[in-house]
C-alpha cells in the first residue's frame, strides 16, 4: 500500500492538551477553540464530561461548549466514560462523543475505575443512547503500545478491545501510546495486526510524544494506509493518570511533515502557530513543537 494523498487530523488539544496542564480560564478555552475552528481543522475535541474531582481542569466543558462560535463544517467533541457523561454531552450540544477503554487492565483502573471488561458493559449504554440520538461515537484504546503501571501490552489485547469497540459501533478507533513509549516497527506490527480485524479506514493514531518517536511512528504508518491523525497544538498536555506522559504529537510538527511530503491536510499551518503560541502565552510555557519555535524565531 501506497502512503495517502490526504490526512485528516483530529485536534485534541482543548481536550488531552489542556485536561493535563494547569487550569485556564473558560474564555481562553474559548479562545483557543474559536482559534482553531478557523484553521481549516474540521474535528475539534472541545472537553470531557468526566468526574470533576478526577479531572477539574475539563470541569467547564459545558460552558466551553456554549460559548464557542460553532462555524459550519466543524465536528466537536467531547469524552464520556458513562451514560452520565453522555447525557451532559448532549445537553451541552455536542456533535460526537468519544468512550474511552484501554488495552491494559491496570491503566483501564487508574484511568476509569473499572476493568476492562467493566468498562465495555458501561459503555453500551452510552452506544444505545447515541445511536437513538443520531450521534456519532469514536472508540478510544489506550496504552496500544506500552502501560505505565504495566509495562508490555501484548498486542493481542490491544486488537481485542480496537475489534470490541468496532463492533459495538464506534465509527472510528483511536489507538493512543498514552505514554509515548512506542517506536517504528512495534508501532508498525501493532496497526498491522489491528487493521486485520477493522478496516483502516476506520482507524486513527493517538500518538503523545514522551519519548520524542511520535513522528517517527506516524512516518513508519503512514505507507499502511492510515488516514487519520490525532495531535494537540503546541503539543500541549499529557494524562492525569499517566505518571510523566507529556502531551500528544503537535499539530504544527505533523502538518509541517505531512505537508512537506506531499500529504494535504486543509489546514493553515501558519494559523495553527498563532493560536498555539497564543494559548501557550496564557499557560507561560513554550510551545512543544519544534516547528512553532523556528517559525516563530524566524519572525522575531
Ligand atoms: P467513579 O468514582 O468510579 O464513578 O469514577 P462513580 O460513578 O462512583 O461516581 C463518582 C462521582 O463522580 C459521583 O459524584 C458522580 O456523580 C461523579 P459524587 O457523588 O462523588 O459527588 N461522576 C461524574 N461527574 C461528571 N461527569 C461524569 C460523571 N460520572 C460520575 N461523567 C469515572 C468513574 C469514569 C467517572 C472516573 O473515573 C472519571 O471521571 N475518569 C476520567 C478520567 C479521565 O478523564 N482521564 C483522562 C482522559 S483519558 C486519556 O487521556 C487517554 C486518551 O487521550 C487516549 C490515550 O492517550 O491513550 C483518550
Ligand atoms: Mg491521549
Amino acid at each position: 500500500m501506497s502512503i495517502p494523498t490526504a490526512v485528516r487530523i483530529v485536534e485534541v488539544g482543548p481536550r488531552d492538551g489542556l485536561q493535563n496542564e494547569q487550569t485556564v480560564s473558560t474564555a481562553a478555552k474559548v479562545g483557543l477553540i474559536n482559534a482553531l475552528s478557523q484553521t481549516g481543522l474540521v474535528n475539534i475535541e472541545a472537553g470531557s464530561f468526566v468526574s470533576p474531582k478526577w479531572v477539574p481542569q475539563m470541569a467547564d466543558s459545558a460552558d466551553v461548549m456554549a460559548q464557542i462560535s460553532r462555524p459550519k463544517g466543524v465536528t466537536y467533541s467531547v469524552l464520556t466514560p458513562n451514560l452520565k457523561g453522555f447525557e451532559l454531552a448532549l445537553a451541552a450540544g455536542a456533535d460526537e462523543v468519544a468512550i474511552f477503554g484501554a488495552a491494559s487492565e491496570a491503566f483501564s483502573q487508574k484511568n476509569i475505575n473499572c476493568s476492562i471488561a467493566e468498562s465495555l458493559e458501561r459503555f453500551a449504554p452510552i452506544m444505545e443512547a447515541a445511536r437513538a440520538a443520531n450521534i456519532p461515537v469514536r472508540g478510544y484504546v489506550s496504552c496500544v503500545l506500552g502501560c505505565p503501571y504495566q509495562g508490555d501490552v501484548p498486542i493481542a489485547d490491544v486488537v481485542r478491545v480496537a475489534k470490541e469497540l468496532y463492533r459495538m459501533g464506534c465509527y472510528e478507533i483511536s489507538l493512543g501510546d498514552t505514554i509515548g513509549t512506542g517506536t517504528p516497527l512495534h508501532a508498525q506490527r501493532m496497526l498491522d495486526a489491528v487493521a486485520e480485524q477493522v478496516p483502516m479506514q476506520q482507524l486513527a493514531l493517538h500518538f503523545h510524544n514522551t519519548y520524542g518517536q511520535a513522528l517517527a511512528n506516524i512516518s513508519a504508518c503512514l505507507p499502511l494506509g492510515v488516514q487519520v491523525l490525532d495531535s494537540a497544538v503546541a503539543g500541549l498536555g499529557g494524562c492525569p493518570y499517566a505518571k510523566g506522559a507529556s502531551g500528544n504529537v503537535a499539530t504544527e510538527d505533523v502538518l509541517y511533515m505531512l505537508h512537506g511530503m506531499g500529504i494535504t491536510t486543509g489546514v493553515n499551518l501558519e494559523q495553527v502557530i498563532q493560536a498555539g503560541h497564543d494559548i501557550c502565552s496564557t499557560l507561560q510555557l513554550k510551545p512543544r513543537s519544534l516547528v512553532s519555535q523556528a517559525a516563530l524565531a524566524n519572525k522575531e
